[in-house]
């Protein structure tokens, strides 16, 4: 399994910090994954609680399998899922762009809030600002099709979201830090094609053009090569609202 926690480590404290969970808070993790934030948000509700919400068993099962104390996971789509109202806080790593009625999606997440809930994001700004979204494509000599990463990337467009779904005007921090595909351009290899956009390029191309496509990736990852891994070029929006 890709390893996003690897993937994301500039990320990691930016958004724990930028969480500001309290000690008594009742917090939900949207779209949780393998459950990194999960576990930090809990470390952090010293009196509280932690739920991560999936749609991916297969990574809430490696969740569960790392539980800590203050911490519960549930198998839900969040867009629909009847949360109650009782939370002090929704937070969502790279979780919240994948829904296809965002606005449905935003208002349902917002009834799970108490009055004056808050809501801590982090999206990924524009593909064009995300030299890992332009660059490995371009190597692989395609392009990738899910734009979902990135529907959240606009200021302009994630504010109306927002706000029409019941929420305060946001505020937007930028972020802008590497993701890590691995120690050496080796690792970062095996790593990127475990990406189901890679491999999907990959297999569409004919045996020369893969061993081709595959040779430029590998170049491409030891140039990225740094003292700290291999690094890409990312930015990210922290976003930060109350529910109304
Ligand atoms: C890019 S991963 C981020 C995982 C995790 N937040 C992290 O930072 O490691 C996006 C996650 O959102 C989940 N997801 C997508 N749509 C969802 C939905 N409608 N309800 C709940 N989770 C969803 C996926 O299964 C996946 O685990």
């Amino acid at each position: 399994m890709f390893d996003y926690d690897a993937e994301l480590r500039f990320y990691r404290e930016r958004f724990r910090a930028a969480c500001a969970v309290q000690a008594g808070d009742r917090v939900l993790d949207v779209g949780c994954g393998c459950g990194q934030t999960t576990r930090d948000a809990a470390s952090d509700a010293v009196r509280g609680s932690v739920l991560g919400v999936d749609v991916s068993e297969r990574m809430l099962e490696y969740a569960r399998g790392r539980a800590s104390e203050r911490v519960s996971y549930l198998l839900a789509d969040a867009a629909t899922y009847d949360f109650g109202g009782a939370f002090d806080l929704v937070i969502s790593r790279f979780g919240v762009m994948f829904f296809e009625d965002l606005i449905g999606a935003f208002g349902n997440l917002r009834r799970a809030l108490r009055p004056g809930g808050r809501l801590a994001l982090l999206v990924w700004q524009p593909r064009a600002e995300n030299e890992w979204a332009r660059v490995v494509p371009e190597v692989l000599g395609g392009e990738f099709r899910d734009e979902s990463p990135f529907a959240l990337g606009d200021q302009a467009v994630t504010r109306q979201i927002l706000t029409t779904a019941g929420f305060e005007e946001p505020t937007f921090t930028a972020v802008r830090e590497p993701i890590y595909y691995g120690p050496d351009p080796e690792a970062a290899y095996e790593n990127v094609l475990r990406l189901r956009e890679p491999q999907a390029l990959l297999d569409e191309l004919g045996t020369v053009a893969a061993q081709r496509a595959r040779d430029a990736l590998r170049a491409t990852l030891a140039d990225h090569e740094t003292d700290d891994g291999v690094l890409f070029g990312a930015a990210a929006w922290l976003v930060h609202t109350r529910r109304n």
